[in-house]
């Protein structure tokens, strides 16, 4: 069995932020982060947390796929900012849309986590053993921020996106991957420490916001990516020019113009919407697909070739070549 990609969804909160209102909060300015960061506005969750925003994801996916919740065998929800530890944010969707019958659970790996999820759902649906799953990715990064550290509150916000994946013994969607992790190098970008606190223990409760070093994050994404995209079109006997767009997670547009450099090929190749919803982490790759899916720019089923490719904490980054 093979597994296909059948339909796509997205939900973003409908508060807008604007770099211009992050001024009256911080010492920033519009030309400093969209300079830096490419960003210029992002959707801010007022109430609605990550469950809420994936399990409207999830509504909107199987209402174009015209599939009853029903039926889906399996969801996986990426995210790094959950409801809660337990239970999980997949859990929770499952409640929320009425997926009675399915397996849910939650994979976390930061901003490549929609890329590891993919990875373990086309694993399992090929093992014969599901028929539908939903792979989501979400995320409330407004609320594991320090909105007093201007140098990481101004590049995050909210929003959840997703795939339905159909197994099926004709061809399916994926043709390539290569994921990678390296803990040895986590400390670089860290959120929701949880330290051992207890009346027996020596620790006090730690700042528990998303730190990030910056410069090194940079760095290690223009190192790695352009590596793991040309692995994925290696693997699949392809070169580069037989690849219609590529969806990069959204964390930066300079680190997406230093990969196309990088790459040799045109900066166009690469899709983006950073500037509308900044680094929405695990969502920021199923929102890109959506709007592409929405706007005609990819229509399902015409087997052009594209490569998701994400990075993020972990460290984490992956690629997938897929026949869209
Ligand atoms: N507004 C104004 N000035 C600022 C701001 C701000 N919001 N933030 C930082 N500055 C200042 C700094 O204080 C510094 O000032 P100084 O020179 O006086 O010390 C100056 O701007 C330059 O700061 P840098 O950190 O060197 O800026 P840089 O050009 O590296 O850009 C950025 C910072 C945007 C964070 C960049 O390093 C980056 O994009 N890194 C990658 C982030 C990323 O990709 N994360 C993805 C993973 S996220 C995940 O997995 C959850």
């Amino acid at each position: 069995m093979q597994a296909k990609i059948i339909s796509t969804g997205s939900y973003l909160p409908k508060k807008t932020i604007s770099n211009a209102q992050l001024e009256s909060l911080m010492d920033t300015s519009d030309d400093w982060i969209k300079t830096r960061t490419g960003i210029e506005n992002r959707r801010i969750s007022e109430s609605e947390n990550t469950s809420v925003l994936c399990g409207k994801a999830a509504l909107d996916i199987l209402k174009k796929a015209n599939i009853s919740a029903s039926k889906i065998d399996l969801i996986i929800v990426a995210t790094m900012s959950p409801d809660y530890l337990s239970p999980s944010t997949a859990c929770l969707v499952q409640d929320y849309i009425g997926a009675s019958k399915s397996m849910a659970f939650d994979l976390s790996a930061a901003c490549s986590g929609f890329i590891y999820a993919l990875s373990v759902a086309e694993k399992m649906l090929s093992s014969g053993n599901f028929h539908y799953a939903l792979v989501l990715g979400g995320e409330v990064m407004s609320k594991m921020i320090d909105w007093n550290d201007r140098s990481t509150a101004v590049l995050f916000g909210d929003g959840a996106g997703g795939v339905l994946l159909e197994s099926t013994d004709s061809i399916g969607s994926f043709i390539s991957e290569d994921i990678h992790s390296d803990g040895s190098r986590g400390l670089a970008l860290t959120a929701g420490a949880l330290p051992v606190t207890n009346p027996y223990s020596e620790n006090h409760l730690t700042d528990t916001y998303l730190e990030m070093e910056g410069r090194a994050i940079f760095d290690f994404a223009t190192r790695s990516v352009p590596k793991s995209i040309e692995a994925v079109v290696d693997k699949a006997s392809l070169t580069l020019s037989d690849i219609d767009r590529i969806l990069p997670h959204q964390a930066n547009s300079r680190i997406i113009q230093s990969m196309a450099k990088k790459l040799k090929i045109p900066f166009e190749t690469f899709a983006l919407n950073i500037s509308d919803y900044g680094n929405t982490s695990a969502a920021s790759i199923p929102i890109l697909l959506d709007e592409l899916v929405l706007s005609g720019d990819l229509v399902l089923g015409t087997g052009k070739k594209i490569i998701l490719t994400g990075f993020g904490g972990g460290l984490t980054w992956g690629s997938m070549l897929i026949r869209i």
